[in-house]
């Protein structure tokens, strides 16, 4: 029986050492109630009195041996799997890392800094007002007078509006930013050197129009200010934004709000006004950028400004527009489509 108990070591170390995968089966196999171990056991009775203790204490002594091979061999089939998962799942650090692309300021945002830094380096103060406005702050205090056609629902945004009658405090989104100038002057007296940058808000859409765009408008009041310090001034600002020795050029115009009234054009940085075919100018020249004046008198008078004693000059321009001729961009609604495509571009 000895033999028998010892042959079944051998067998059971074998299998444990080449199969490994079903320990489990193995374990029935010689250990389990059916298992060959176990029906040597059974056979303990048939032996004498001296000879059951000696088989029985080294059945015992077989089946410890089988039970330790058994987790021996579990423990190495573990640390196995590890170091397979640590091999396969190595990191390696010289691999090249995942490139993320950093973005950034979109086109309008950065002609709007940059006018900021330039008006701000001349000594002006930004300054800014609330995009729903009274119709007060957005007509009236410019002397818009009470049928002056901006005023029409078909071309301004209202969210209050008296159905009967033409009212100060309607309430709409501002047209312009021309209403900070007056929310300004209310409050500060001359010397007064203030822009205006903000959102403002129109019934148009086409390829040069938008509901909503940006201005930046500008305003100085002191005493003995002429129309030659805003050419001087304005002169400064687009020699920085286009280019030494951009030329400007002030044509008669009408807005309520300034006396004289001017529009203000840029010779064309591409070809200088001389060629015919210029993709930018189309061989006119000069290009239209802005609108400027000499405060209207009635309007210093309304925000307690003495105009017998001060003067001042005012004017509005429109980013998309600066950016449109500044990046030579042909459609307004480019800017808005947040396309990566167009937008890596500035
Ligand atoms: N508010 C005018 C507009 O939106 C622009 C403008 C023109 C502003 C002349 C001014 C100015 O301050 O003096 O079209």
């Amino acid at each position: 029986m000895k033999n028998e108990l010892s042959q079944i070591l051998d067998e059971a170390s074998a299998e444990i050492k080449s199969h490994g995968a079903d320990l489990e089966q193995i374990r029935i196999k010689y250990l389990g109630k059916k298992g060959g171990l176990t029906d040597i056991l059974k056979k303990l009775g048939s032996l004498s009195a001296e000879e059951r203790p000696i088989i029985g204490a080294f059945a015992n002594e077989i089946k410890t041996k089988i039970e330790e091979l058994i987790s021996d061999k579990q423990k190495e089939l573990a640390k196995l799997i590890a170091d397979k998962k640590l091999i396969e799942e190595k990191i390696d650090v010289t691999l090249p890392s995942k490139q993320k692309e950093t973005g950034k300021r979109h086109p309008i945002s950065q002609i709007m800094l940059n006018l900021e830094e330039i008006f701000i380096g001349m000594g002006f103060d930004v300054v800014k007002g609330p995009e729903i406005e009274y119709a007060y702050y957005n007509f009236d205090a410019l002397n818009s007078p009470k049928n002056h056609p901006s005023r029409d629902i078909q071309d301004t945004f209202y969210i209050i509006k008296d159905e009967k009658e033409i009212r100060e405090d309607d309430v709409l989104l501002r047209c312009h930013t021309s209403s900070v100038q007056i929310r300004f002057m209310e409050n500060n007296k001359p010397p007064i050197r203030i822009i205006c940058p903000g959102r403002v808000f129109r019934l148009d859409h086409d390829s040069s129009h938008t509901p909503v765009f940006y201005q930046v408008e500008g305003l100085v009041v002191d005493k003995n200010i002429t129309l030659n310090d805003l050419k001087e001034t304005l002169e400064t600002v687009f020699n920085v934004l286009f280019g030494e020795g951009t030329e400007i050029r002030l044509r008669p115009h009408y807005f309520p709000f300034t006396e004289p009234s001017v529009e203000v054009d840029c010779k064309c940085f591409v070809c200088g006004g001389n060629d015919e075919n210029c993709s930018l100018c189309h061989g006119e020249g000069w290009l239209e950028m802005l609108g400027a004046g000499m405060v209207h008198p009635k309007v210093l008078a309304g925000c307690g400004i003495d105009p017998m004693v001060y003067t001042g000059f005012a004017f509005g321009m429109g980013i998309e527009r600066l950016s449109m001729v500044k990046y030579g961009i042909d459609d307004i609604r480019n800017l808005y489509e947040n396309d990566i495509r167009f937008l890596r571009q500035f």
